[in-house]
């Protein structure tokens, strides 16, 4: 089983003020699809805080993936994805590039999404967006690759299969 962190960037949230719904639901679309969900943060955005847990969840709990949601947007408060990149070693522009590809055939909202994704050490960390909708939608259009992603990351497997 992978082992999973998420993180939730939300003012509101961290304060108590409002349930974490789109954190509650990665839980349980990961749960259901086999990876063990270690730590859930609700942090609030504030970049370095961000990147801090970022680095704890990669370096010392060594978790295999880190799930982000909210903060990806053009509010003045969203940092996500600053916070991210300050912290990852190489990217992977490719997963946050087939979520927007995905979605803008859902809303042409997808494009203000400002989400990356990318490897720090043996960890892969991607930004999904703060709604409960937007998260299942790209989450579940991600979910076939992920695997095969971190199976090589892992170093598990070096075969991509023919496909
Ligand atoms: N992607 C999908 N699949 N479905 C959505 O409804 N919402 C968009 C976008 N991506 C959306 C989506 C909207 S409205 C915004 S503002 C951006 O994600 C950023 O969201 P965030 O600020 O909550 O991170």
């Amino acid at each position: 089983m992978f082992k999973l962190g998420i993180i939730t960037a939300s003012d509101k949230g961290s304060r108590g003020e409002r349930e974490d719904k789109s954190g509650q639901l990665i839980k349980d679309i990961m749960w259901a699809n086999g990876y063990e969900v270690s730590v859930w943060k609700i942090l609030p955005d504030e970049r370095e805080l961000i990147s801090k847990e970022l680095i704890d969840m990669s370096d010392n709990l060594k978790l295999d993936l880190i799930l982000t949601t909210g903060g990806t947007g053009f509010s003045p408060r969203d940092w996500t994805p600053e916070a991210t990149l300050d912290v990852l070693d190489r990217q992977a522009p490719g997963i946050s590039e087939a979520m927007r590809y995905y979605s803008l055939q859902i809303t042409p909202k997808a494009m203000l999404s400002r989400s990356v994704s990318g490897i720090r050490g043996e960890t892969l960390i991607i930004n999904l967006p703060g709604s409960p909708k937007a998260v299942k939608e790209n989450l579940e259009f991600i979910l076939p690759a992920l695997r095969h992603g971190l199976e090589i990351l892992k170093g598990l497997t070096g075969e991509c299969g023919g496909e």
